[in-house]
């Protein structure tokens, strides 16, 4: 066995921690279950599909932050009880925070990095929310601290630098001018390794004044996110702090970089194969996050002994940075952030598997000291590039070169580094005292006027900005042209948006002629007055809580109107809510989790939606996105209402084409469409030349056309089991439950070779059907009022549908131009020898026909024959597994499983009734043998008068049958209509007394029609059996 990589020596393992967060809103609506739990270091996690198999992982801390806590009056969470185990960040800074430090006072390089899914406690961890400081402005308080204690025996330099990584573009946090247009670049020397040229180093010396900085950061990641229309998830943040201690006694000088990585969420779009995106997944979304795992899978292999020929350090800019804390000169930490709910499995434990390979990777961490002359020689020669830099600035800049170099000249050789540095410092703490004065300023003018306040997807960039209402009337847009108008940025911002007006202590607002202003989920049109915690919504998706004047206040908690509160209040005005997803029966601490899922997944892509036509509008692409709820019970055969799934639909202004895109697919597209955004907008203001047109093929906003699936429509297979024909008039509902058109269909069982059978082969028990060659036909004879061709004339439909175990679906021919185009198409199926299961089948689901839409310029759909099993006279075989049954079952709770079982009961009373009137003619005809004399002449008599009675006997029962599945048929078109009704969103207690009626209407109907189908088949049951033993009592 190899030693453990921690024992060799001059080798440091990366120590890596997982932390495990309360439930947050989401996860307790969905009645989230913790599926995580720990002992000591070990971690388990369950899988909530498999009981069977937990899976445990050991690290070298494991932190539980979900339960046993309680919050103080000074708002920290705090354990329960002295000594809980409860996880708070004091303790996580004591086993994480120290060692860093102590490593940092050492002179080696540290790194911690925080890795998880959005939402998973990156950020708590490391920055941390209000009083519940996270590692960061711990560290840089307990730095100061500790230079403090040590200012006797050394002299430190801390400077501070916070940056930003989105889409490979290094952004400089604290840049006070304009941000250079495609961000900083990462350049390399050998001495130092990689670093971003340019990025701003700024000179601290206490804790306030880095946590100012901090601020002062987020500041600028939150406007940078609007501006940039980006998404913070996506966005790696990083904080360096440099430690320069100087050691004047002994001539020593100790360096080290802490870098403190706030990773992008580790959350993957998960694209099947089969619909995998024509355009390539937005490469860039993650690109250093993928690199960063390729890069410790890598060095997780080297640590194995596995021969690693390369390690990808080159290929994203965050790995470039982080070289030295992977597999360098670093002593490395990684905090894995996790949530504790069922719904997140698959991201938990792919966190943990990441963190697993992490803790292989081994660094060599060195202490970074260096005689002082040398620190001397650099700083001359930073000196002299900021010379340069200053000769280059107007008059000012000469003065001050003139001063710098005058007191260099009057120092020479003698000037201390010191000197330059107190300079420096001056300068920052000259910054810091103008930018605490702004900050005094705002918190002033929050006590005085009312305001808006930015509220973000990232909780961690809600409520930095800040815009005050005071008395008057106020613009607000783009615009920044006069000293009334308050200047916001993002996507549908106009230059002229909205009016404030504050008069009398009131607040309204005033939207502007073609701007989008919603207020409380409402669009606005006219003057409105605002309430105090009222949620707006200006242009696509910037959202804003108002704040009234503070006499308003009060002491309610205003932390519940986060991003998910804006946006559900909007889906609700939509119509769309969680109740409206689930049965109106499910409670909502009962919801299906995947119906969860959908509801998330639709109020998490909605605001996406909206910037999406933002872009396409003011792109002219001429495409509209639409958010659509597809239920998948469309294509259930056994018709279940369960699976949901959001799709968008993408519709061309011009010309009407329509496309259908998988919500993965237009996630990746949305990332295309802002890279496309952002580079125009580059453009437009850079003098250079507009780039040619985008190739169409290369343009996230187009797609070439394919056939869409407009809808379906369920046949039911009974009638087949007992070999009765079928017609029926079918309603194709589209996946919002729209009615697309209505399909004429029948199934009519017939001979070998296609003669249709008569009522004489109708059987009673379908069991006759097992080991015998049954033949069918499917005939599509017409479809009806096609709403897809009713919107636009030059299209087309087909249909599509697969029987029973068919390899491939069959599609009819195109039909094009026509609303109520002729089908005419017969197929004859056959199965050779019926197996149990295809009498399963047949007895408990339907043929599910779907209707493809076909638009001009896309392909047909075309049956593909491969695998297709065929008859010499051309009959489709089915049923070809006869031997290896598939049992199907249905779902035992579900309404229509109900209706099915109440007709097996039936169909089995009738087996028995059918059953005791056979004994019946039995005897009686025993009684007449021996009644009757001759013994030839009673038998041949017996077996006559029993072959002419049974078959009339069963044909009456066979009819009675279809009578009653016929009536089944409306039974069951009554109970899908009874699951479809829903009371409409905006219904009040008027509506909602309209709504209950109408269900009650429903009710009844549906219950009359299944007592009068039941009655009447007993009616008719009880009239064979009567006649019956009339005609048996005629002959006894
Ligand atoms: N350990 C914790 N204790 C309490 N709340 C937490 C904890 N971790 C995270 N949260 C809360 O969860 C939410 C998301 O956390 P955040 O750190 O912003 O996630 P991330 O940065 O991973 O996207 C925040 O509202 C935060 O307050
Ligand atoms: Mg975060």
């Amino acid at each position: 066995m190899r030693a453990k990589g921690a024992e060799m020596p001059g080798k440091d393992c990366v120590k890596v921690a997982v932390r495990v967060r309360p439930f947050n809103k989401r996860e307790r609506d969905a009645g989230g279950r913790c599926i995580i739990s720990m002992a000591s270091s070990t971690i388990t996690i369950q899988d909530p599909r498999n009981s069977q198999s937990p899976r445990s992982f050991c690290f070298d801390y494991a932190y539980w932050s979900h339960s046993g806590f309680t919050r103080d009056c000074s708002g920290l969470y705090i354990p329960e009880e002295p000594g809980g185990r409860y996880a708070d960040q004091g303790s996580v800074f004591q086993d994480l925070g120290e060692g860093i430090l102590e490593n940092a006072l050492q002179g080696y390089n540290a790194t911690l990095l925080a890795y998880g899914q959005t939402g998973s406690g990156k950020s708590y961890s490391m920055v941390g929310y209000g009083p519940n400081k996270g590692l960061v402005p711990t560290l840089s308080d307990k730095l100061f601290q500790a230079i403090r204690a040590n200012q006797d025996s050394r002299q430190c330099q801390v400077f501070f630098s916070m940056l930003e990584i989105y889409n490979e573009q290094v952004v400089d946090l604290l840049s006070r001018g304009s941000r250079s247009p495609g961000g900083l670049r990462v350049r390399e020397e050998q001495q130092r390794g990689f670093y971003v040229e340019g990025l701003r180093r700024v000179p601290c010396d206490s804790a306030p004044q880095v946590e100012q900085l901090m601020e002062q950061g987020t500041r600028m990641r939150t406007t940078a996110t609007t501006h940039m229309n980006a998404n913070s998830s996506r966005s790696h943040m990083l904080i360096i702090l440099q430690l320069k201690q100087i050691f004047s006694e002994e001539s020593i000088t100790k360096q080290s970089n802490i870098n403190l990585v706030d990773l992008a969420g580790s959350e993957r779009q998960r694209v099947s194969g089969s619909e995998a995106d024509r355009l390539k997944e937005g490469t860039a979304i993650n690109l250093s996050l993928t690199t960063l795992g390729n890069v410790i899978s890598a060095l997780a292999d080297v640590a194995v002994g596995k021969k690693v020929v390369h390690i990808p350090y080159r290929d994203s800019v965050l790995t470039k940075l982080l070289q030295s804390a992977l597999g360098g000169n670093s002593r490395t930490v990684m905090i894995a952030a996790l949530s504790p709910a069922d719904i997140c499995y698959e991201e938990s434990i792919s966190t943990l598997r990441y963190a697993e390979r992490a803790k292989r990777i081994q660094n060599r961490a060195v202490v970074n000291e260096s005689p002082t002359e040398r620190l001397v020689k650099e700083l001359k020669a930073e000196n002299a590039r900021l010379l340069q830099r200053l000769s280059r600035l107007g008059q000012e800049g000469r003065r001050a070169e003139d001063e710098t170099s005058r007191r260099w000249k009057e120092g020479g050789q003698r000037m201390k580094p010191w000197t330059l540095w107190e300079q420096h410092l001056q300068e920052a703490l000259k910054d810091w005292e103008q930018q605490y004065a702004t900050i005094t300023q705002e918190r002033r003018m929050m006590q005085m006027h009312p305001y808006i306040l930015n509220i973000n997807e990232d909780t961690q960039l809600s409520g930095v900005v800040k815009l005050f209402i005071q008395e008057g009337e106020w613009d607000i847009g783009l615009s920044d042209s006069s000293p009334r108008s308050i200047s916001i940025r993002g996507l549908g911002i106009q230059d002229h948006h909205a009016v404030f007006i504050n008069v009398q202590r009131r607040v309204y607002l005033t939207p502007l002629a073609g701007s989008n202003v919603i207020v409380n989920g409402t669009p606005i049109s006219q003057k409105t007055e605002l309430q105090h915690l009222d949620r707006l919504i200006l242009g696509s998706n910037s959202t804003y809580l108002f704040i009234g004047y503070p006499s308003e206040r009060g002491g309610d908690d205003w932390s519940r109107y986060d991003y998910d509160y804006f946006q559900s209040e909007l889906a609700a005005a939509e119509g769309i809510n969680l109740h409206s997803l689930c049965d109106s029966s499910a409670v909502p601490s009962q919801t299906d989790p995947s119906l969860l899922a959908v509801f998330y997944d639709y109020i998490k892509l909605m605001p996406m939606v909206a910037e999406a036509n933002q872009m396409s509008q003011e792109l002219h692409k001429g495409v509209e996105f639409k958010l659509e709820i597809k239920n998948l019970a469309l294509s259930d055969s056994k018709g279940h209402d369960l699976e949901k799934e959001i799709a968008v639909r993408v519709t061309s202004l011009e010309n009407k084409q329509v496309w259908l895109w998988s919500k993965a697919k237009f996630v990746n597209r949305k990332f295309l469409m802002e890279e496309l955004y952002q580079q125009h907008h580059t453009e437009r203001k850079g003098e250079g030349a507009a780039r040619a047109p985008m190739p169409r093929d290369r343009d996230p906003f187009w797609d070439p056309l394919e056939p869409l699936l407009l809808g379906s429509a369920h046949l039911w297979l009974q009638s087949l089991a007992f070999r009765i024909a079928l017609e029926e008039q079918l309603e194709v509902l589209g996946s919002e439950g729209t009615e697309e058109a209505i399909l004429q269909a029948q199934l009519i069982p017939c001979s070998p070779t296609g003669l249709t059978l008569g009522e004489d082969d109708i059987l009673i028990d379908p069991s006759e059907l097992l080991g015998r060659r049954l033949d069918f036909q499917l005939v599509l004879d017409q479809c009806c009022g096609l709403r897809w061709v009713q919107q636009a004339r030059n299209r087309g439909v087909q249909i599509g549908f697969r029987m029973f175990d068919s390899a491939q679906p069959l599609y009819t021919p195109a039909v094009w131009h026509n609303v109520n185009p002729l089908l005419d198409q017969r197929v004859h199926f056959t199965s050779l020898h019926t197996s149990q299961g295809l009498l399963e089948h047949l007895q408990t689901s339907a043929l599910v026909l779907e209707l493809w839409g076909l638009q001009e310029g896309c392909r047909d759909m075309v049956s593909s024959l491969e695998g297709v099993r065929m008859t010499p006279e051309g009959c489709f075989i089915i049923d070809q597994a006869g031997a290896t049954e598939t049992a199907t079952t249905v779902d035992p709770g579900s309404e229509l499983s109900c209706s099915l079982r109440a007709l097996q009961q039936d169909v089995e009373e009738l087996r028995n009734t059918n059953a005791a009137l056979k004994t019946e003619n039995n005897t009686l005809r025993d009684q007449l043998n021996t009644t009757k004399t001759g013994a030839e002449w009673g038998r041949g008599r017996s077996e006559m008068r029993g072959s002419s009675l049974r078959p009339s006997c069963d044909a009456e029962f066979a009819r009675a049958l279809k009578v009653f599945y016929h009536s089944m048929t409306s039974v069951r078109v009554q109970l899908q209509r009874l699951r479809r009704h829903r009371p409409s969103e905006e219904s009040d207690l008027l509506g909602l007394r309209l709504f209950v009626d109408e269900q009650g209407g429903l009710l009844r109907d549906f219950s009359e029609l299944l007592e009068q189908s039941v009655s009447s088949l007993k009616q008719d049951v009880a009239a064979i059996v009567r006649r019956k033993r009339e005609r048996s009592g005629i002959w006894s």
